[in-house]
């Protein structure tokens, strides 16, 4: 129950699913495949990095927009990878997370009244950003069996309203990795319409087979107009830490920071020098990096395999959608609150993801950041429904 004096904006915003299901976890002592977080630790050479920043007596607040080291490790990556020059003064903001980045960008760009498009399944945090700011959501279903969408669909919703096109690639819950061809389709709208684009890429470095991360900044037209966040919470595996980054141009990362100053002002420092450091090692960190997870998405695909709920393969990060067959007779919401309390295995209903579509409600989201036991135990209840 909310108090009677909230402020009416935050009124539609519901409780995030994932707090839902995973207290749902611990009461029913459930295996945990719903929150997208790993169940293990992360680099211990990391830990200690931190672990000597704080030793150092680097306890203090961090500059505003996040430590030096930190926003050249940051600005080293995206021109070492993706050929984006990023002035680390001006273009890279770090935040809390790619939560508070995602809040930050929003809010600052987001007028009541104004409409943001995004695709669904979406990221919960983008369309209760845009509800907080009184903005309006707008839904671009990516349709099964294969998640793409229909040129039409975005077509229909073109306004002069429209602000902002926000996108997750990889996407989350999906898995799907936007191709060029697409990527190139919404640059050539953003570009005619003056959009601008959040793209959220949180999990710009597990894409798997043959699947390549394109940053829609890279494309012509778009650097100008498009925030990159990400997380080194999600690239590291150390979600608690709660480290993330905007990449911006100079007059949308001073609206960004106008938000950050007051919403966190700076982020934890020992955590700070210690990603820093992590992102000057990705060439080293990322073979393994990838390899597990790929390992572990092989692992839940083939496991499903042996069950009835025929699983749709990821070419990105570390979810996997599984369809209901439909003789069980029950919807996504349904068979999520049985798995839990009758199975002992949670799992997220992505039918809360959507705002227009009921597609969601045929399928589940898997999470296979886990540990191989983990994973094992989830598989085996699955299998017996
Ligand atoms: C698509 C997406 N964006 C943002 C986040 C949040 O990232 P962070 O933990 O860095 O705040 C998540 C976490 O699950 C996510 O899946």
């Amino acid at each position: 129950m909310l108090h009677p004096k909230s402020a009416a904006r935050i009124q539609t915003i519901p409780e995030t699913i994932f707090a839902t299901m995973s207290a749902l976890a611990v009461e029913h002592n459930a295996v945990n495949l719903g929150q997208g977080f790993p169940d293990f630790d992360g680099p211990g050479w990391i830990i200690e990095e931190a672990y000597q920043a704080m030793k150092a007596a680097k306890n203090q607040y961090a500059p505003l927009h996040g430590t030096r080291t930190l926003r050249e490790a940051v600005a080293g990556y995206y021109a070492k990878s993706y050929g984006i020059e990023a002035d680390t003064e001006r273009e890279i903001t770090v935040t809390s997370g790619a939560t508070e980045a995602l809040y930050a960008s929003i809010t600052a760009l987001i007028d009541p009244g104004d409409e943001a498009l995004m695709f669904e399944p979406f990221y919960d945090a983008h369309q209760a950003n845009v509800l907080l700011a009184g903005g309006t959501p707008k839904y671009i279903t990516l349709h099964k069996p294969d998640f793409t969408f229909r040129t039409e669909e975005l077509e229909r919703l073109i306004s002069p309203n429209v602000k902002l096109l926000i996108l997750n690639n990889p996407q989350n819950p999906l898995g799907k990795v936007f191709t060029r061809e697409e990527l190139e389709t919404l640059a050539s709208y953003a570009v005619e319409n003056d959009w601008i684009v959040i793209s959220d890429e949180v999990y710009e470095f597990l894409t798997y087979d043959d699947a390549e991360h394109i940053p829609i900044a890279t494309l012509p037209g778009m650097r100008e107009r498009t925030i990159t966040i990400s997380s080194t919470g999600k690239t590291f595996g150390l979600t608690g830490w709660k480290i993330g980054y905007a990449v911006a141009p100079p007059e949308l990362t001073a609206a960004i920071r106008k938000v950050h100053q007051f919403t966190t002002f700076a982020v934890n420092t020992p955590g700070q020098i210690a990603m820093g450091h992590a992102l000057g090692r990705l060439d080293k960190y990322l073979p393994e990096f990838r390899e597990q997870y790929a390992r572990k998405r092989n692992m839940l695909h083939n496991g499903l395999l042996k069950g009835q709920f025929a699983p749709h393969m990821p070419r990105g990060s570390y979810f996997m959608m599984v369809d209901i067959p439909s003789d069980l007779g029950m919807n996504d919401v349904e068979l999520a609150q049985t798995l839990v309390k009758q199975h002992g295995v949670a799992v997220i209903p992505p039918s809360v993801f959507y705002g227009s579509s009921d597609e969601g409600g045929s399928m589940l989201r898997l999470c296979f950041a886990k540990t191989d036991a983990t994973l094992q135990a989830g598989l085996e209840k699955l299998v017996e429904v």
